[in-house]
């Protein structure tokens, strides 16, 4: 797929995974959770969908401030 520069947006969100894919959909069941999940948000994780830590360098090298969306059981 051709990849295209957006005005508004820069360079596209997700850099590298499964770029072969129309769109990029992951789903989870609830039941194998556990009580703590990662998930990653800025598109860098060799785990994608779940955050390995990547968000820190993506961060340190560009001034972004993202990171993981943390999915987790009341305590
Ligand atoms: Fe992407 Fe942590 S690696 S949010």
């Amino acid at each position: 797929a051709k990849i295209l520069f957006d005005k508004q947006f820069g360079t596209p969100v997700n850099p590298s995974i499964r770029k072969g894919e129309s769109k990029v959909v992951d789903s989870v069941d609830i039941e194998d959770l556990g009580n703590k999940a990662v998930f990653c948000r800025c598109w860098r994780s060799s785990k994608f969908p779940y955050c390995d830590g990547s968000h820190n360098q993506h961060n340190n090298a560009c001034g972004d401030n993202v990171g993981p969306l943390i999915v987790k059981s009341k305590e």
